[in-house]
């Protein structure tokens, strides 16, 4: 079995390829060209190549893994090591030509997260995590911030837009945040957000419902930058379809305070 940073570079290396690929691409498909995957939620076949590719990589460096992907394998148990695949996260930012978005690519075995790789292909910038070895951005080391004032604190978060019946119970929570921290962002891609809190410029992050492939890699870069993440009810989260609450530790408890729902 390879090690965390063996994991690591088998993943920095297929999202390289994939950021390759859609760095080369120049626009993005015309609108003509999307197709709608459910409400509010495009994809091309730009998505599904950009996943095609990093597969490429991943199954024949690790043989007898196996793929849980977006695209093209968005369903699979967790058992043995499982590559957790966003090979497009922000797919309606790159539609628009709006450059937040990232290929994502974490490494789980038996569902505990051993690596992850956060490429922001716009910005050219590399988040790396393994366990045990810390969070990275490029060559930086990172640490979650320090802010324990909630009216300190900058909060990522990310909207509802495919649970609109669920826009009531976001609008009280994103009425309490905003009431008392100093500002709330929503960039629109959950991989960076994560990547963010990782590097101290979120103090805190939620969500109310995240994909495996949005926070599998973000979810270990925050815990090896020292920050928490849990669900919605505060249990913690591997990689799996939930909702998010994330921060430093002290911007963790008292986001989850704001926000908490009962499982
Ligand atoms: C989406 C982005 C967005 C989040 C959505 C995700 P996609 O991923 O991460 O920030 O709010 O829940 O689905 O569809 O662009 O890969
Ligand atoms: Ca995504
Ligand atoms: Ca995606």
């Amino acid at each position: 079995m390879l090690s965390p940073i063996d994991l690591l570079d088998v993943a920095e290396a297929a999202a390289q390829r994939a950021g390759h690929y859609l760095r080369a691409l120049g626009d993005p498909p015309a609108p003509a060209d999307w197709t709608v995957k459910g409400e509010r939620d495009f994809v091309t076949h730009v998505d599904r190549e950009s996943e095609r590719l990093i597969t490429e990589v991943l199954l024949p460096a690790t043989p007898g893994s196996r793929i849980l992907g977006e695209e093209l394998s968005p369903t699979g148990a967790m058992d043995g090591l499982v590559w957790v695949v966003d090979p497009l996260d922000g797919t309606t930012n790159f539609l628009h030509r709006f450059p937040v978005w990232a290929v994502s690519i974490g490494a789980a075995l038996d569902g505990e997260l051993l690596a992850g790789v956060v490429l922001d292909v716009p910005r050219g910038r590399l988040f790396r995590a393994s366990k045990g070895g810390g969070a990275w951005e490029d060559g930086r080391r990172l640490s979650v911030s320090t802010v324990r004032d909630p009216s300190q604190a900058l909060i990522g978060t990310g909207f509802p837009f495919k649970e609109l019946d669920r826009i009531g119970e976001y609008q009280r929570q994103f009425a309490a945040v905003a009431a008392a921290t100093s500002g709330i962002r929503r960039p629109g891609a959950a991989a960076l957000d994560l990547a963010d809190v990782a590097a101290g410029r979120f103090d805190g992050f939620w969500e109310l419902m995240l994909s495996p492939w949005d926070m599998a890699a973000g979810i270990l870069m925050i815990r090896e930058a020292g920050g928490v993440v849990t669900d919605l009810a505060g249990r913690a989260v591997n990689a799996e379809h939930t909702g998010l609450v994330a921060g430093n530790p002290a911007m963790h408890e008292w986001l989850l305070g704001v926000v908490a729902t009962p499982a």
